[in-house]
């Protein structure tokens, strides 16, 4: 459930009008929901409420507008983190530094050395050499890290292949058949400690399936360690529950996952974690778009918008479905293609969609984009970087500026053996 919804014959988020916001901030512009935020932070958390205590780390990749961090954590969230940067977001959000898992295939050293000297509470191994780098960084510190390995079950998670994690052939963590050889060498070193097992199979899961087929290996793994004399006192389940993106579409929901977990995971004896991303923020937020103009197709009319694949690059990369709706809806139904101004054909949002009828002039969303849109944008095309808006109850504020692109221009050099008149 989320809180965009007409009234009065108008979109609003939570009490706000989005014309209101397209009025004061200009568009393209995401708004996220607080309340749809907090709705689903606590969703989640209940969901899991069998499980024991566990500790809910916010894939913060997913959204890492400080704002929406803020609120996240002012809910008792900590951050799954997996650079440097989404570390420094995390902690000026206000998240414990022993509340963030750092995660992600290519630590560099000087992140594992700031991580360090942060204090976050644990690294997500990904493979043997990095354990070894942590270890040895750790002990030139004088510390020691608390560390979970993450394995690869080789366990196909049935969502779109560019986001499927968990298959033998794909980069991350450690084959599961080699990780209790692997963790027991970790542990015998100085500077590490190794207290966990890590999963993470892939984003927007349709099924339950492949997540229960992964914590079972994890579950052998445990006690596979355990047998040969070693320790195991966290298990992270990582992300991946899917969203509703469609009408109609129906993936598993949080008290279903949860009661699976619960079922899987009775006998570990760990704290579990977790770093859902999608699920708390995908339907928190919209992207806000003005129709440009309309124009004749060979089948379907072009809708042509003023947000683009630079603004919300999932339809291009991942043939992507987000929902599309009026503003002010008339009631009436076409059928068209919606495409952004970007010269490439991938800039298009929907071919053949049955849509709201739109002119030009009018405003229109995209649904379910509060999770991996903002954060994915760029300047590409030389457009301008998508600003966000919070909106809380009957207040809204801008969370991220619209950076323009003469501000990115003006980052950019000519070297002085190209100014006109140097090489004359
Ligand atoms: N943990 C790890 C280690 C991850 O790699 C991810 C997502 C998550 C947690 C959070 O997964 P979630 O709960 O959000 O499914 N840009 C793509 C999604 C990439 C997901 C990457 N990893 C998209 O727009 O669909």
């Amino acid at each position: 459930m989320d809180h965009f919804r007409l009234k009065n014959g108008v979109l609003h988020a939570e009490g706000v009008s989005l014309c209101e916001i397209a009025d004061a901030v200009g568009t393209p512009v995401y708004i996220y929901s607080c309340a749809t935020l907090r709705r689903h932070a606590r969703v989640f958390r209940e969901a899991l409420s069998p499980c024991g205590d566990v500790h809910i780390a916010f894939a913060i990749k997913a959204n890492p507008n400080l704002a929406v961090l803020k609120v996240l954590a002012s809910e008792g969230y900590g951050a799954d983190v997996v650079s440097g940067g989404e570390m420094e977001r995390a902690l000026r959000a206000g998240v414990a530094a022993d509340g963030i898992v750092f995660s992600g295939v290519g630590k560099t050293g000087d992140e594992m050395a700031r991580a360090l000297d942060a204090g976050i509470g644990q690294f997500n191994l990904e493979s043997e050499e990095e354990g070894v780098e942590l270890a040895a960084t750790a002990s030139s510190k004088g510390m020691t890290a608390n560390a979970a390995l993450r394995v690869n079950p080789d366990v196909d998670a049935g969502t779109h292949g560019k986001i499927s994690t968990g298959k033998a052939e794909n980069k991350f963590g450690v084959s599961i058949h080699q990780a209790a050889a692997i963790y027991a060498r970790l542990s015998a070193l100085n500077g590490l400690n190794m207290h966990g097992v890590a999963v993470h199979i892939g984003s927007q899961l349709g099924s339950l399936d492949p997540l229960e087929a992964a914590f079972v290996r994890l579950g052998d793994l445990i006690a596979e360690i355990r047998a040969a004399g070693g320790t195991v006192t966290h298990a992270d389940l990582g992300g991946g529950l899917g969203v509703p993106y469609r009408p109609g579409e129906n993936p598993p929901s949080p008290a279903e996952y949860g009661a699976m977990v619960a079922r899987i995971t009775k006998d570990w004896n760990v704290q579990l974690m977790f770093e859902p991303g999608r699920v708390i923020a995908g339907n928190a937020g919209v992207l806000l778009t003005k129709v440009i103009r309309v124009k004749p197709g060979a089948n379907h009319p072009f809708v042509i918008v003023d947000a683009a694949m630079n603004d919300l690059a999932r339809p291009a990369l991942y043939e992507a479905y987000h929902d599309f709706a009026a503003v002010q809806p008339d009631g009436a139904c076409f059928t068209a293609n919606i495409v952004g101004p970007v010269c490439e054909t991938g800039d298009t949002f929907a071919m053949g969609r049955e849509t709201d009828v739109v002119q030009a002039g009018d405003l229109a969303i995209f649904r379910t984009a509060g999770a991996y849109g903002a954060t994915m944008a760029s300047t590409y095309n030389s457009r301008d970087l998508v600003p966000e808006v919070l909106v809380d109850g009957d207040r809204y504020a801008v969370v991220a500026d619209r950076i323009m692109a003469s501000t990115v221009a003006d980052a950019e050099r000519v070297p002085e053996w190209l100014l006109d008149g140097d090489d004359a």
